[in-house]
């Protein structure tokens, strides 16, 4: 797909892995619609940001769990571009209560790791004739990675990664679905951690670092450029699944 003047709607992209892939779609000459849920001075930031590259820029506050909200994020894109080609469904959380007995944890992460993604994408395909869906999972998505300290962030990862193939199937070839599957990397969700603690944290991984946002972001523009690639879960994890099978 050539990029060129393509819109592209990135969920969560105030900051993290959505901030570098709405960046990244700019310095590719997309118009990027830039959803944030409440942190609106980053999301201004973005915006300037990828004004620096590209034409059309915009941003919409919505919480992607919210079906009203995201009528509104697509009837906005509706009335500006009339069309969508990209949808990367990034928005997620970490919940610091997730363990194997709260209930709340489960509801939480389930409604806006992995629901999100389906609401999300529901209404993306009312404007979608071709195009391209990125799901942003994780490495804790697949089946046996993961702690219990993560238990249903792993298990709604898990459920995007068979949603992402299952949804390939039903819709190619005009809209091919793909996902990512990161290891640990730099972002606020991690605490903004500082040099010496991503280095600790990076340990994890066989590059020995965390892995930059904007690693995934690149990640992310490649899987929209091919045309072949379909239905695949790409791992982008420093090596870290190999570790934790050795
Ligand atoms: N960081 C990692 O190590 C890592 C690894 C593997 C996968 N991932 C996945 O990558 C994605 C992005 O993670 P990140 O580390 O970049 O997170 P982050 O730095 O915490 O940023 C999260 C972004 O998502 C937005 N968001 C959260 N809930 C939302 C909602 N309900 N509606 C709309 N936007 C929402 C936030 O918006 P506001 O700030 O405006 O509220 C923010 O822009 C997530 O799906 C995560 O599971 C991350």
């Amino acid at each position: 797909m050539n990029l060129k003047n393509k819109v592209v709607l990135v969920t969560g992209a105030s900051k993290g892995i959505g901030r570098a892939t709405a960046i990244a779609f700019a310095k590719e000459g997309c118009s990027v619609v830039i959803n944030f849920k409440s942190d609106l001075k980053s999301a201004q930031e973005v915006l300037n940001e990828c004004n620096k590259y590209s034409k059309g820029n915009i941003t919409i506050k919505a919480d992607v769990t919210n079906e009203n909200e995201v009528k509104g994020i697509f009837k906005k894109i509706k009335d500006k571009f009339t069309h969508l080609d990209v949808l990367v469904n990034n928005a997620g959380i970490f919940d610091s209560n997730d363990s194997p007995t709260n209930i709340k944890a489960f509801e939480n992460v389930y409604e806006n790791n992995f629901l999100s993604c389906v609401l999300v994408t529901k209404y993306a395909l009312e404007l979608m004739n071709e195009g391209k869906i990125v799901n942003v999972s994780s490495i804790h998505g697949r089946l046996g990675h993961g702690s219990s300290e993560a238990i249903a962030y792993s298990a709604f990862k898990a459920a995007l990664e068979s949603y992402t193939k299952n949804l390939a199937k039903e819709l190619a070839p005009k809209i091919l679905v793909n996902a990512i599957a990161p290891g640990r990397v730099a972002t606020p969700m991690w605490g903004n951690p500082d040099d010496k603690e991503q280095e600790e944290l990076g340990k994890v991984h066989l590059i020995k670092r965390m892995i930059q946002p904007e690693e995934i972001a690149e990640s992310i523009v490649y899987l929209v450029k091919n045309d072949a690639v379909c239905g695949e879960i790409l791992t982008v994890d420093g090596g870290m699944s190999l570790i934790t099978l050795g």
